[in-house]
């Protein structure tokens, strides 16, 4: 049953006082800050003036077909993303499994979830890890994607396609004596990594305390002054690094390390009181793929914050406005056509689609801990499934995946110390 619906922020009185003023100080980043909530106001009204009762709707065939069309081919403009073609196939997936569309059961869909194997394959480098595209190299990034792929797939197919010991010898090919890792042979150190190579290590059940060693003390050196987290230790904090580097934290069991309400100030400030949206980092814009990057971080510090025994946390489940987020996402960013984007204005795209629907997932199922607690905004058919907030796909996709990697042997590396973590605590 839907619990209590509060009305549409669009339609409470007063909103305007929500926008952003400049106290008299025009600068480039408040005109463009106007600008932005000009156009939400204005998509708002024309909502108003088509629809008296408020039911933002999620446009789920649409998104569907323009999901499933992709799945197969994709048009000149994806060119630039020839080195991240993993990622396709993840956010495509998971987009999918969110939908609760399970790329039907039949024949066809079958081959094409086995051909989406065989291309993953071809993205598994010789000497381990997944690249961006067949005889391209390594990356961390990719190889996170195209694990993440292959789990949501789920079959035998699809797990035996992963070389383990060739995947843990990539590991530690990018790992660096400060604890840190490259995102690739020669490349850059930033927390993207750690949470990458942290999330594949877990789910194919090859992560040591050895591998990980000092990853933790790196990455709470990237918790600065204003609460979240920045890409290295001194930089400004942004909603992508800071996932990344919470989440890495929950898979090493070591959250607790941060400095927990800091991080809840700083994320709840990135909620934007007019847009309902959040930005990345403290003065920039609202987009849509922050509803995840962001609002992802909500469910991680509930539960760390919850195990250091923050009574008031069992009586206000809530941490942020769930109802707006669902506002921003289903009133200005989705493509009537399918497909979902950053803000009004900008086009559709299958990142800023998986992550508009798990952040919408995430304002959905957070705090529904009993099925009196919904907060499915509109109408029922609304509702996603439920996402991981640690790797971001179905907790059932992770919990069989475990299950498939823990039968199998630990792999370690010249070292009789290297043995398996007790403390992963991220598949409770
Ligand atoms: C700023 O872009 C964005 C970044 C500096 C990095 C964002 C990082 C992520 C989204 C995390 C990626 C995660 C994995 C697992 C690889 P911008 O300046 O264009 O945007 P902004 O104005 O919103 O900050
Ligand atoms: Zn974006």
């Amino acid at each position: 049953m839907d619990g209590v619906q509060t009305p549409l922020r669009c339609f409470r009185e007063g909103h305007p006082a929500e926008m952003f003023a400049d106290d008299g100080v025009e600068t480039v980043t408040s005109r463009e800050q106007k600008k932005v909530e000009k156009s939400i106001e204005e998509v708002i009204n024309v909502y108003k003036q088509i629809h008296s009762i408020p039911k933002p709707t999620l446009l789920r065939d649409q998104h569907y077909q323009y999901l499933k069309k992709g799945l197969r081919h994709l048009s000149d403009s994806y060119e630039c993303l020839d080195a991240s073609r993993p990622w396709l196939c993840f956010w495509i997936l998971h987009s999918l499994e969110l939908l609760d569309e399970p790329i039907p059961a039949n024949v066809a869909s079958e081959c094409l979830l086995s051909s989406v194997c065989q291309f993953l394959s071809r993205c598994q480098s010789p000497t381990g890890g997944f690249s961006g595209g067949p005889a391209q190299h390594a990356h961390l990034a990719p190889t996170y994607a195209a694990i993440n792929a292959l789990c949501i797939i789920g079959t035998e197919e699809a797990y035996n396609i992963i070389d383990r010991e060739k995947l843990l010898d990539f590991l530690w090919s990018v790992k660096q004596p400060d604890g840190s890792f490259v995102m690739h042979v020669g490349g850059e150190v930033d927390v993207r990594s750690a949470y990458c190579a942290a999330s594949v290590a877990s789910l194919t059940n090859i992560l040591t305390p050895k591998l990980f060693e000092d990853t933790t003390d790196w990455i709470l050196r990237c918790q600065n002054w204003e609460g979240g987290l920045s890409g290295v230790p001194g930089l400004e904090a942004h909603g992508g690094y800071t996932f990344c580097g919470t989440a890495a934290l929950v898979i090493l069991g070591k959250e607790h390390m941060l400095d927990l309400k800091a991080l809840l100030r700083w994320v709840v400030s990135r909620q934007m009181r007019f847009e309902g949206g959040f930005q990345g980092r403290c003065n920039k814009l609202v987009d849509g793929c922050y509803s995840y990057w962001q609002a992802g971080l909500l469910p991680l510090l509930h539960r760390a914050l919850f195990k250091e025994g923050e009574s008031e946390l069992s009586q206000h489940r809530w941490m942020f406005e769930q109802q707006a987020l669902q506002e921003y996402i289903l009133l200005c960013c989705q493509n009537p056509a399918g497909g979902l984007l950053d803000k009004p204005g900008k086009s559709r795209d299958f990142y800023h689609t998986c992550y508009c629907l798990s952040g919408l997932s995430i304002a959905q199922h957070f705090g529904n801990m009993d099925s009196h607690h919904e907060s499915v905004l509109g109408k029922e058919e609304n509702r996603l499934a439920p996402t991981h907030p640690v790797y971001n796909i179905c907790p059932e996709k992770v919990a069989q995946a475990l299950q498939h990697f823990h039968r199998l042997p630990v792999l370690t590396r010249n070292s009789s110390e290297d043995r398996p973590s007790d403390d992963s605590s991220a598949d409770s």
